[in-house]
């Protein structure tokens, strides 16, 4: 069993449009239950592996996800690319609502997680590398997909992982921006941090749904807004995805 190309889709993306599904696999794994159904599926003669991070109906919190047991389950069904579609705020001024970023590096900030296929008893520690957490050439065929469908695609970034599921304050986007953060989401880790020790490729496609507390001009974040633009951007994942099989 193998697939081509594996998508964690984030929030305003729980299924892959124009996929023709083949098969289903819902798999208990040794830390868990993934969430949700992973959905393997045809596009233009690839296998693409789709599974929804919030569950199908958007019922997980960022917090809450069992990243262990989703990337565990991808990997089993011989996942070995993976790409994270995550929803984000804006910090940098060319991160604006509606721009996509592939982001390049990442700082986290979130707590109580379970980060590591090691934490479990009596499994060998490892020390991964993660200078670079995301993978060169994955992003590069991003961007390049990018490039060929004509989707303006913002190349780096430095993601802040927080801890959700409540946005931040003014003050904590401020510090986040001092940090050297660009743009602001509650799933990327350890999502990223799994899949390399898995040895598997990963990087991050971040749809900006709005600009993070205290950036725009917006005195409130409507959260009704953010969904609204979110569909403007998940409706461009499956032209991305198609150009990047191509190639
Ligand atoms: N902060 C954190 N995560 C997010 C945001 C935000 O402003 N928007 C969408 N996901």
């Amino acid at each position: 069993m193998s697939v081509d190309l594996a998508i964690i889709g984030g929030s305003g993306l729980y299924q892959f449009e124009g996929m023709r599904e083949l098969e289903r696999h819902v798999l208990d794994t040794p830390y868990g239950k993934a969430s949700g159904a992973i959905v393997i599926g045809e596009l233009d003669g690839h296998r693409l592996a789709f599974l929804a991070r919030h569950g199908e109906s958007h019922t997980i919190p960022p917090h809450r996800v069992n990243y262990r047991a989703n990337l565990h389950a991808l990997h089993a069904i011989g996942a070995r690319r993976v790409i994270g579609v995550n929803a984000v705020g804006g910090i940098r001024s060319d991160m604006g609502p509606r721009a996509l970023v592939v982001p390049d590096q990442i700082i986290d900030y979130t707590h109580g997680r379970y980060s590591s296929f090691c934490d479990v008893e009596g499994a060998k520690v490892e020390h991964v590398d993660f200078s670079f957490p995301y993978t060169a050439s994955l992003r590069a065929a991003l961007l390049n997909a990018g490039e060929a469908s004509g989707i303006a695609l913002v190349d780096g970034g430095c993601y802040a992982a927080t801890q959700g599921p409540r946005l931040e304050t003014n003050a904590e986007v401020a510090r986040l921006r001092r940090d050297g953060c660009d743009l602001i989401g509650m799933t990327g880790m350890p999502e990223a941090v799994l899949a390399r020790e898995l040895g598997c490729e990963y990087a991050c496609l971040a749809m900006v749904a709005n600009w993070a507390a205290g950036c725009g001009d917006q005195v409130e974040i409507s959260i009704d807004e953010i969904f609204a633009i979110l569909r403007e951007c998940t409706a461009q994942v499956p032209t991305l995805i198609r150009a990047l099989l191509s190639r």
